[in-house]
Order: structure tokens, then C-alpha cells, then sequence
């Protein structure tokens, strides 16, 4: 499995057990955290510093990938680029998990959203609105469900390669 933007490790926790996983992050500072929180954890996982819009694994390398909170801060051209990579690395029969943010469509929740939202762009370089599924099928991938996991903030896009 691979854990695109793995970040510090928070999903660690999460991983399926018994699983051998791969975590990037373009981030040497992140990824001094996650080696430090993998140590703690005992997690199986190995980190790399790469960048995942030219990653160096070979095609077809993961049955299934994660990557939480990655492309909300991926700038417009990179979305479509960092899609292709990972449906190059997945199999074909493969599935890839993204978990993002949207916009609330609830006007006061949305309100606080439009509010917040400077904040989040100076701190992390995050948007609310990346609106990632827009580039999915020029990526070569298919969305197969989407998923709101916290009210209608927080959306699990689950994802293949085309023509599965
Ligand atoms: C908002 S954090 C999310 C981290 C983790 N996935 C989580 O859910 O806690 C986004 C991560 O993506 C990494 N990142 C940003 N651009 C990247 C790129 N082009 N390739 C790989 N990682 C990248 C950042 O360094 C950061 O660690």
C-alpha cells in the first residue's frame, strides 16, 4: 500500500494490519516526524522523500493507495499530474482512497468556511475547493463512490484506473 503526502504519519494508527506500506512526503521535516512517530508505533512502513507527480516506482508497484489531505493543498496544475502518477502506480485492479475537503453547503457552515479559509491558505497552503474529482477522468481514473466521512466537510473519493 502507499500513503501519498504521508505527512507525520497520523493515519499509521489506521493501516490495515500485517500490511507492508510505502509512505512519501516531498518533506524532509514531515518525514523526520513520521520515522519518529513509526518508531513509537511499531508501524511497518517505509518512508520516502519524493514527489509524488514524479514518483520513482515502477508502474503497477500498489494494490491500494491512500492520501489524506494531499491534493487540497496541490495547486491547480499539479492535480492532474499527481492523479496520473498514482494511476500509474496502482494496479489495475487497484483502488485509491483520497480524502478531501469541500465546501459546506450549508450557508452558515459554508460562511464559516469562506471565514477560515485565509487562514488555512497562509498556515497550510490549503483550499477548501480543489475539487479534485474534476480531473480524474483526464488522469486516466474512474470515480467510483464518493463518501462524506464528517457532515458534508470531509469527502472519501474512491478511486480506480479506467477500464477495470
Ligand atoms: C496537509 S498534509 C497531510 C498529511 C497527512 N496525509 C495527514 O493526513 O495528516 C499534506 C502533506 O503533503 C505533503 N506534500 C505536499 N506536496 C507534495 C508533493 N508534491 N509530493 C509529496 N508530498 C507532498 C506535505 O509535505 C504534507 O506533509
Amino acid at each position: 500500500m502507499l500513503d501519498a503526502g504521508v505527512g507525520t504519519g497520523r493515519n499509521f494508527p489506521y493501516y490495515p494490519h500485517n500490511t507492508m506500506v510505502t509512505g512519501i512526503d516531498l518533506s524532509p521535516a514531515m518525514l523526520a516526524r513520521a520515522r519518529h512517530r513509526r518508531d513509537k508505533l511499531g508501524t511497518m512502513v517505509n518512508l520516502k522523500e519524493m514527489n509524488v507527480t514524479e514518483m520513482d516506482f515502477a508502474d503497477d508497484s500498489f494494490d491500494a493507495i491512500v492520501s489524506t489531505f494531499l491534493f487540497c493543498v496541490l495547486d491547480a496544475e499539479y492535480q492532474k499530474p499527481a492523479l496520473e502518477e498514482l494511476c500509474r502506480v496502482c494496479r489495475t485492479d487497484g483502488v485509491i482512497h483520497i480524502l478531501e475537503y469541500a465546501y459546506s453547503e450549508k450557508p452558515l457552515q459554508r460562511f464559516i468556511m469562506k471565514l477560515w479559509a485565509p487562514w488555512v491558505r497562509y498556515a497550510y497552503g490549503a483550499e477548501f475547493d480543489r475539487n479534485t474529482e474534476q480531473y480524474l477522468e483526464a488522469a486516466g481514473l474512474e470515480l467510483v463512490e464518493t463518501k462524506f466521512l464528517y457532515k458534508d466537510i470531509i469527502k472519501l473519493l474512491l478511486v480506480r484506473p479506467k477500464g477495470v
